[in-house]
């Protein structure tokens, strides 16, 4: 491997560019409020760190939804941090600051006290002193009341495929190449030995699907998931027993539904879960009866359980937004135990007023009441329309003015979202914008990018914007993947008017309700 500041983790390629919405203040607060203990307050100002931040997409974009707050990126690759300080220079966003630092390294004079101390995709690939080097920070740069969430790759799920790891790693220690090369030759072969009639995976096929799955994945996150000399997936007591090292406490996952155990399984499963003597054992029953593969655990520092009022107070004050076309989402949601029904007769008023902004919890009672649905079980609606995705924590409630019926201009407020959307124009790469309502990033096609650039200007009628759309597919060649099912091919042009309508009927109505754009 390379020099020793490496730590047996790869750095010879640079990571991938990722954003993690689990990983938002908002989101955090929220799995809090679930678990029964207290939001962290996010006005009139907050701190935030992110440890192993990669190229730094998550903790700019977030740093560019809190204007209000200082964000924090640490990570030791120095190839990394210039990447994310570039990144963060061209969107405009200030707030934001990246050490090049190890775990081991950080000292307590670089960073103030943090609210939030975030590791996403960390934990498993690093070795136990690099670990103990997290446990280190947190303990000495966590708040009392501080949040913490930490992912990883867990037990039981991947017991079974483990040896993949290990095969992948050996393998590819004999290869040419640089380490995404290497790794994908090695999966390659790992997947010749599956035809091959090797007993292990004869006795285990979800092994070998695994390979053939993982080999059509980004080549350089093949090499941070595979080739890291201390890869571990951990059984989630462990990880919460060296968390207790900070003064942690186990409140809840930042995978939403798994907060809820009558979503995942039946009655009898849920009554083993809870019979359970301890939150680590209900934990490792929990992953247990879910085979899980991968956790995105919430701790906090100072678990002041709250009593039953003090819970509701925090739940009446949580925000919820929609963040996605509402259009085709129905009273029934799929679920991992089934799927799970919302009221009939309140959903098409809930469906509208979610249509209309972000809403805290005693705001939406209020309006379901006025709707004269006052029979609906609002906290529990909402809770399970975040479990399900279609309602999602947010930082901030607000109602948007309806949508003009014929806009005549797209205006984007924000400074750092007209950087970002100019930068996905530029490069036609996927990426994402800001809303400071949300407390959120949210993905955007290039294409939605290119309408939004364009639709800056006034125009007189949509045609015109339309026409400007088509004149700039001709003029950069833009190409389209084409869709898995169409039933007449499209031309690259009837493409983009496709896109142009889907933008007008799903993607707008999201950007306007979330404040990213306004029309005019
Ligand atoms: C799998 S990547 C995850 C990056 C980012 N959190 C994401 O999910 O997109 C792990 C990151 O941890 C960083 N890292 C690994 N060991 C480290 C150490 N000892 N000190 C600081 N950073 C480290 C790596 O450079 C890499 O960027």
């Amino acid at each position: 491997m390379d020099s020793d500041w490496t730590q047996g983790y790869v750095t010879e390629v640079l990571y991938t560019e990722h954003f993690f919405r689990e990983l938002s203040p908002a989101w955090m607060n929220y799995v809090a409020v679930l678990g029964g203990c207290q939001p962290r307050p996010l006005d009139p100002g907050f701190t935030y760190m992110e440890l192993g931040c990669g190229l730094g997409q998550t903790v700019t974009l977030l740093a560019g939804a809190h204007p209000q707050g200082r964000f924090y990126g640490v990570d030791f690759n120095p190839a990394h941090i210039d990447w994310a300080r570039r990144y963060a220079g061209q969107a405009g966003i200030t707030n934001v600051e990246f050490l090049e630092r190890s775990f081991l390294d950080l000292t307590s004079q670089e960073v103030p006290e943090c609210d939030f101390i975030v590791l996403h995709g960390v934990y498993t690939w690093v070795g136990p002193a690099v670990r103990a080097g997290i446990q280190r920070i947190i303990r000495e740069r966590l708040k009392p009341g501080g949040l913490v969430y930490n992912s990883y790759n867990c037990l039981p799920g991947w017991a079974a495929d483990s040896p993949l790891q290990k095969l992948v790693f050996e393998m590819a220690r004999h290869l040419t190449g640089d380490a995404s090369q290497r790794t994908q030759a090695a999966l390659k072969a790992v997947e010749e030995l599956v035809g091959a009639k090797f007993a292990y995976f004869a006795a285990t096929p979800t092994a070998g699907k695994m390979a053939a799955k993982m080999a059509e994945r980004n080549a350089n996150y093949l090499a941070h998931e595979f080739l890291n000399e201390h890869w571990t997936p951990f059984y989630s007591s462990d990880v919460a027993d060296e968390m207790a090292n900070a003064k942690l406490s186990f409140v809840g996952s930042a995978t939403l539904a798994e907060n809820h155990l009558e979503l995942l399984g039946g009655e009898d499963l849920q009554a083993k879960i809870k019979a359970q003597p301890s939150q680590r054992l209900r934990q490792l029953f929990q992953d247990l009866a879910q085979n899980q593969r991968f956790r995105r655990d919430v701790f906090v520092r100072g678990h002041a359980q709250l009593n039953r009022a003090g819970i509701q107070r925090n739940m009446e004050s949580q925000v919820f937004g929609a963040f996605r076309d509402l259009t085709p989402v129905t009273n029934v949601a799929k679920v991992a135990r089934g799927e799970v029904k919302f009221d009939e007769k309140a959903f098409p008023g809930l469906k509208e007023a979610l249509g209309q902004g972000t809403w805290s919890a005693a705001d939406l009672r209020k309006e379901m009441t006025a709707r004269k649905l006052a029979h609906l079980d609002v906290e529990r609606t909402l809770n399970l329309l975040a479990a399900t995705g279609i309602a999602l924590p947010c930082a901030v409630a607000s109602r948007s003015p309806a949508m003009p019926a014929t806009p005549k201009q797209i205006k984007i407020p924000l400074a750092v979202n007209r950087a970002l959307l100019n930068r996905m124009v530029d490069t036609l790469a996927p990426g994402n914008v800001v809303s400071t309502l949300a407390g959120n990033a949210l993905g955007i096609d290039p294409i939605f990018a290119v309408i939004m650039v364009l639709g800056q200007q006034p125009w007189k009628s949509k045609d015109e914007l339309r026409e400007k759309l088509v004149g700039e597919v001709k003029r950069r060649r833009i190409r389209f993947s084409k869709p898995a099912k169409e039933e007449k091919p499209l031309d690259d042009v009837a493409r983009a008017g496709q896109f142009f309508e889907r933008f007008w009927s799903e993607e707008a109505p999201v950007l306007h309700r979330l404040g990213v754009i306004e029309l005019a």
